[in-house]
Order: C-alpha cells, then sequence, then structure tokens
C-alpha cells in the first residue's frame, strides 16, 4: 500500500499536477476542492475527489476518516488584488482555513504539511536577485501577509506540537490548465491572446521582470518534499523551499518568445500599473542542493504551454 496524500486546491492549476506526480509514484491521492476557481475535469481519474470547503465543520471528520500520512495545502484564495479589495476574505481562506487544516492534521496524526507559500509576496521589493530564503520580509498586500502568517502557524504547530511541515515559496508558475482569464497567469493570458490574433497587453516599458518556473518541476519540488529528511527544529526559514530558477526574464522578451511559438503577434502598450513590483527572482539552490532541478527551459515550457491552449480549442 502506498502512501496517502491529500491535495487541497487539487482541482485547481498547479494542485492538479501536484496530484498527478504523487500518482505517478504510486501514492494514493485524494483532491478536495470547493470548485471556486478549480475545475472537476483537472482532478486526475487515478485521485479520489472531495467537494469541499478548507474552513467546512466537516473536515476533521474527513481527516479522521481518511488517515492521511501526507498534506499538500495548494488551496488558497490567490488573487492579490481580491486581497487589497478584502482583506477579510483573503485571511477566512488562507488564514482560518489554513487553521482548519493544520487542526485537522495535527488531531488525526498526519506525519506532514507542506505548504504553498509565495516567493513573490513574502519578500517585497530589492533589486539584490535572485533573492535566497533568509531575506528580509517585507509583505506589500493582505495576500502577502496571509500567506506568510501561514508560515508562522506551520513554526508554532512544529515546534510546539510536532507536527512536521515545510513551506515552498513559488516563484511565478505556469503551463497547461493555468487559467488564461484571471489577472495571474501572463503566460496563459499571452498565450490565449496570440492563439486568438489578439493583440498582447505590456504595461509599463516591459522592462519588469518575473522568474518563469514551469509547473511540472513545482510538482516534483513537492514530491521530493513529501518525504525528505527535516531538521529536527529551526527558524522557519529553515523549512522554507524558493522553488524557481533563479533568472529574470522580462514581459519583452516573453512577448517575443510567445511571438516566436504562435507566428504573429500585435503588442500594444498601456500605462504601468501601480504597486506591481520591478524585479523578481528567487535563489532556488538550497532546493537544489536536495537533488531537485528545473527539468523545463523555459522555450520547452512556452511551447507546451502554447500547445496546450490549442488543444483546449480555448478560442473566444
Ligand atoms: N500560480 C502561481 O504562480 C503561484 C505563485 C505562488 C504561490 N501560488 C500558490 O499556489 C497555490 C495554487 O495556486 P494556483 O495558481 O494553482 O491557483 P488555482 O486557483 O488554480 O488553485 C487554487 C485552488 O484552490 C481552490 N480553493 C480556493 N478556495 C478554496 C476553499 N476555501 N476551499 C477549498 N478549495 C478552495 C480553488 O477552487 C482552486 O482549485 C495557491 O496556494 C497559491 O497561492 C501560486
Amino acid at each position: 500500500m502506498g502512501l496517502k496524500v491529500l491535495v487541497t486546491g487539487g482541482a485547481g492549476f498547479i494542485g492538479s499536477h501536484v496530484c498527478d506526480a504523487y500518482l505517478a509514484e504510486g501514492w494514493e491521492v485524494t483532491a478536495l476542492d470547493d470548485l471556486s476557481s478549480g475545475q472537476r475535469e483537472n482532478v486526475p481519474a487515478g485521485a479520489e475527489f472531495v467537494e469541499m470547503d478548507i474552513r467546512s465543520p466537516e473536515l476533521p471528520e474527513l481527516f479522521r476518516r481518511c488517515r492521511f500520512d501526507v498534506v499538500n495545502h495548494h488551496a488558497a484564495q490567490i488573487d492579490v488584488r481580491v486581497s487589497v479589495a478584502r482583506p477579510r476574505d483573503d485571511a477566512s481562506i488562507n488564514v482560518d482555513g489554513l487553521l482548519n487544516v493544520l487542526e485537522s492534521s495535527r488531531r488525526s496524526g498526519v506525519r506532514r504539511v507542506v505548504y504553498v507559500s509565495s516567493g513573490g509576496v513574502v519578500y517585497g521589493e530589492t533589486d539584490d536577485l535572485p533573492i535566497e530564503e533568509t531575506r528580509e520580509k517585507a509583505p506589500l498586500s493582505p495576500y502577502g501577509v496571509s500567506k506568510l502568517s501561514g508560515e508562522y502557524y506551520l513554526h508554532y504547530f512544529r515546534a510546539v506540537q510536532g507536527m512536521e511541515s515545510v513551506a515552498l515559496r513559488y516563484a511565478n508558475v505556469y503551463g497547461p490548465r493555468q487559467s488564461p482569464h484571471g489577472e495571474a497567469g501572463v503566460v496563459a493570458i499571452f498565450s490565449l491572446r496570440a492563439m486568438n490574433g489578439e493583440p498582447l497587453i505590456v504595461y509599463g516599458d516591459g522592462e519588469q521582470t518575473r522568474d518563469y518556473v514551469y509547473v511540472g518541476d513545482v510538482a516534483s519540488a513537492n514530491l521530493l518534499l513529501s518525504t525528505l529528511d527535516l531538521p529536527p527544529s529551526g527558524p522557519p526559514d529553515a523549512f522554507a523551499f524558493n522553488v524557481g530558477t533563479g533568472m529574470e526574464t522580462s514581459v519583452n522578451d516573453l512577448v517575443e518568445r510567445v511571438m516566436e511559438i504562435s507566428g504573429q503577434v500585435e503588442v500594444r502598450r498601456e500605462d504601468a500599473r501601480a504597486g506591481e513590483l520591478a524585479r523578481s527572482a528567487l535563489d532556488s539552490r538550497k532546493l537544489m542542493r536536495l537533488g531537485w532541478e528545473p527539468a523545463y527551459s523555459l522555450a520547452e515550457g512556452l511551447s507546451e504551454t502554447y500547445r496546450s491552449i490549442e488543444a483546449a480549442g480555448n478560442r473566444r
């Protein structure tokens, strides 16, 4: 019998790839999602599916019944702008929901919680790139605050209650199944617009940079950190791992690459958006020393993403 894992947010973009990765290694997988932005079709056939809100009073009973070995927590309110407009809604899911997951985990004897934080929002603005895990934290949105406070709750449950956990701080994740309809996911948005012959919209001078990491590589990081030996104790940063490539890619560079893949693209330039980070890249050498390596180049990952959007026939 393989190990049992619960993937919250398992019907979402990244969570569904994480389910795939566990299944491929013989784990018994349950995906939990309230389908607020996730899609039932994203959940792989080999996984059980539970439609539930992570804040539900029925969550502890599910944990008691299923006795998961590992809980992988991807469910979240993910939109920075929503968190700014409605910080209490953000905290309700990202803090209160997380606490329901952590308390249910502790009471039912879960061995390890793998928690998803964000390297794009917990560190704040800096020109000294790439950023390593121990750098000063300075979140500039309620979403950044809720993600970082999750890491501190993990610390409490680890240090005081003895429950193992790790936090993954993702860079900009892209790949198949990312929604091209929201605010996030510039690669998916550009790919869909290019496919439909619509102009790509670039805000500001297009020289702002991000660290783009392919979703399959993010899934393999989750798998690695689900069973790897951890230090017995330490501060929150000792249990946090950046997941990125360490490389900066500008929006202008991305536009060129999408042009090459799609064959035709027009660009429309608009005013810069307030509050956007100028540059970002994560130093992931700590994870690499444990054996993780991104397997996809940006060119390969962008082609995969474009092909998947084409195959889905996602035309307007
Ligand atoms: N996409 C990125 O670049 C990125 C970067 C950093 C961190 N993250 C984190 O990765 C995780 C997954 O993000 P994603 O990009 O796959 O987004 P997503 O929206 O596709 O996935 C989130 C999933 O959580 C589900 N969900 C939301 N609220 C829920 C609730 N109350 N109860 C149960 N399920 C709920 C949604 O239906 C969705 O399926 C999130 O924790 C997000 O903060 C993503």
